[in-house]
């Protein structure tokens, strides 16, 4: 039975990088293919939520203390797919209240952290009234997917796997899981430097961009590419496999841009210093042999990635060659991180 008592909850969930992408959904937010991502350990949102028993439901969202009308959108959109499964939602009203570690509008995707940090609390709150209900990881990782498909990998520390393949039983289209190995130590220091080329708000959003994949030309094949190489980066993972690794990570990058330029209507996201970057990372890689790599999101940023051994030769190159290449010099520095955390005494 459901009590409507008054309670709150804070939790700080990370944001990921996803080395095989995610590109193409169906209902509701399933993906089409696979996907592996790490999960990272400076970019963070903090979210408290305070529930207060009402009979009409509603809630307020407050980034950094103010409210944010732009994101109400999307939240109640949440929240209506979210209150099947906590029905918490439907007799309390909600203040929730974000800050996130990274700088707004950056290009930085917050989504993947803003709605793991929002699917903990409720689900947490679910247990505070019906304890009955076990704060389930599985679940968490299935109603932050109802928020943003990203958001399913953020539940976890380190490399997680969202999507089903029948090869790995243990997969899921509705929630991730931690991949089914032991991660090589050389993958479990990875760092991902974002190299910040153009921080404005990308002119086509995620959501449009997998909706085109619904008609795309080449949908059969990409599904079959991000098949083969999530069983592959498995491997890899295991063996510490950084040159199957690298290959595999910009392949997926490319393509996941290919697929938006072969689209129906086509767009571009990267900017000339995208391409000059990738340019002097392969160089570098080449002439150093050093095991550095990088991969995109869905925007003209580029992630540098590379084992933690590697870190000093490459800050005095990152320093020199890639920072003038960054809007306002910036460069965010993170690398794998340990997870989501409860904050106690907030
Ligand atoms: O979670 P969404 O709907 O914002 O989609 C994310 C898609 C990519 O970031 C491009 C890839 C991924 O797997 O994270």
């Amino acid at each position: 039975m459901q009590h409507s008592i008054q309670s709150n909850t804070t939790w700080k969930t990370p944001s990921n990088i996803a080395i095989v992408k995610y590109w193409g959904k169906r209902d509701v937010q399933e993906p089409v293919n696979p996907s592996i991502s790490f999960s990272l350990s400076e970019a963070t949102t903090t979210t408290k939520i305070t529930a207060s028993p009402s009979e009409k439901g509603g809630f307020t969202f407050l980034l950094d203390g103010k409210e944010q009308g732009s994101f109400d959108k999307k939240i109640r959109k949440f929240l209506e797919l979210a209150q099947v499964r906590l029905p918490l939602i439907k007799d309390h009203f909600l203040k929730i209240e974000s800050s996130n570690t990274f700088p707004h509008s950056t290009g930085i995707a917050s989504s993947a952290s803003a709605m793991s940090a929002l699917a903990f609390c409720l689900a947490d709150l679910q247990h505070q009234i019906t304890p009955e209900n076990p704060l389930d990881i599985s679940e968490v990782s299935s109603v932050a997917r109802l928020g943003s498909g990203s958001a399913a990998r953020s539940v976890y520390g380190g490399w997680n796997l969202w999507g089903r393949l029948t090869e790995i039983p243990e997969s899921s289209d509705h929630y991730a899981v931690p991949v089914p190995v032991s991660v090589n130590p050389v993958f479990q220091k990875f760092h991902d430097d974002i190299l910040i080329v153009k921080s404005e708000k990308k002119p086509v959003s995620s959501s449009a961009g997998h909706a085109l994949m619904n008609h795309h030309p080449y949908r059969n094949g990409r599904i079959k590419q991000a098949h083969d190489n999530t069983l592959n980066l498995i491997k890899y993972l295991e063996t510490g496999n950084l040159e199957g690794f690298i290959e595999m990570a910009e392949s997926e990058a490319l393509s996941l841009h290919a697929l938006m330029m072969s689209s129906t209507p086509s767009y571009t996201l990267l900017q000339p210093n995208s391409l000059l970057l990738i340019e002097k990372i392969r160089e570098f890689r080449k002439t150093k042999d050093i095991p550095v790599s990088f991969t995109m999101d869905a925007g003209p940023n580029i992630h540098l990635l590379y084992p933690d051994e590697y870190q000093k030769e490459i800050s005095g190159w990152q320093e020199k060659e890639l920072q003038p290449l960054c809007e306002k010099s910036r460069i965010i520095r993170d690398n794998v991180g340990n997870g989501p955390q409860k904050i106690i005494n907030s």
